[in-house]
């Protein structure tokens, strides 16, 4: 049985549709309802449904042999798995955002707002540009507008939140999608079988 850690949510859904299509669907899965495990023996597959940010843990320690994750959290989180495929989907990218004409002050240490407090660091750090960090956990754009930091770094998707919050992008730090994790250990035993899935995946890309 291979356990395939999904990311609860609209990327979650694309993702299994694109399993689905490889004979690894589980119809099960598909009824709206709130179980977290599906199991589908003739297909020897069994799906986690965990929140997003929490996939590398579930893989990173071998609850999960496989798994869909955006870059954003690898870079964020720096999980030892093994990054097997980009699948192209869930594109966006980790960008730094200000207030619409806000010029930098650079005798002062920057207020960075994020999720993303180890990304920020280090691209900060890059530029030998000293920061204060302000971890949150959502609405990021609300802290330049309330005064709570000068800029965010954040993902930008559409671009309409920002918009919509007078906010625009003022350096660009990575683009983002999702991909393919697996557990180190796990993936010695499946190689086969992965490899077979990730051939199927690269042909429905
Ligand atoms: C994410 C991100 C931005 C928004 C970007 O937030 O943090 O706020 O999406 O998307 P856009 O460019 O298409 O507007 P999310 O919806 O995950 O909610 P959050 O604020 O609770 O993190």
């Amino acid at each position: 049985m291979l356990n395939i850690a999904l990311p609860k949510g609209r990327l979650g859904k694309t993702v299994y549709e694109r399993f689905a299509a490889i004979g690894c669907g589980c119809p099960e899965l598909e009824a709206e309802n709130r179980r977290l495990v599906f199991v589908n023996e003739a297909a020897g597959v069994s799906y986690l449904q965990v929140k997003p940010s929490d996939v590398a843990i579930y893989v990173e320690r071998g609850a999960a042999d496989i798994g869909v994750v955006g870059s954003d959290i690898l870079l964020e989180t720096q999980p030892d798995i093994y990054e097997l495929l980009d699948l192209g989907l869930g594109r966006c990218r980790l960008a730094v955002a200000a207030p619409d004409g806000w010029c930098e002050e650079m005798s002062l240490p920057l207020r960075v707002a994020t999720k993303y407090p180890h990304v920020a660091q280090a691209y900060y750090a890059a530029l030998n540009r000293q920061i204060d960090i302000i971890k949150l956990h959502g609405s990021i754009e609300l802290a330049p507008l309330l005064g709570l930091s000068d800029v965010i770094v954040d993902i930008v998707e559409t671009g309409t939140t920002l918009r919509e919050n007078g906010l625009s992008v003022v350096a660009e730090i990575a683009p983002v999608s999702a991909r393919l994790i697996a557990n180190r250990s796990s993936y010695q035993f499946n190689q086969e079988r992965v490899a077979a899935l990730i051939a199927g995946l690269e042909g429905k890309r």
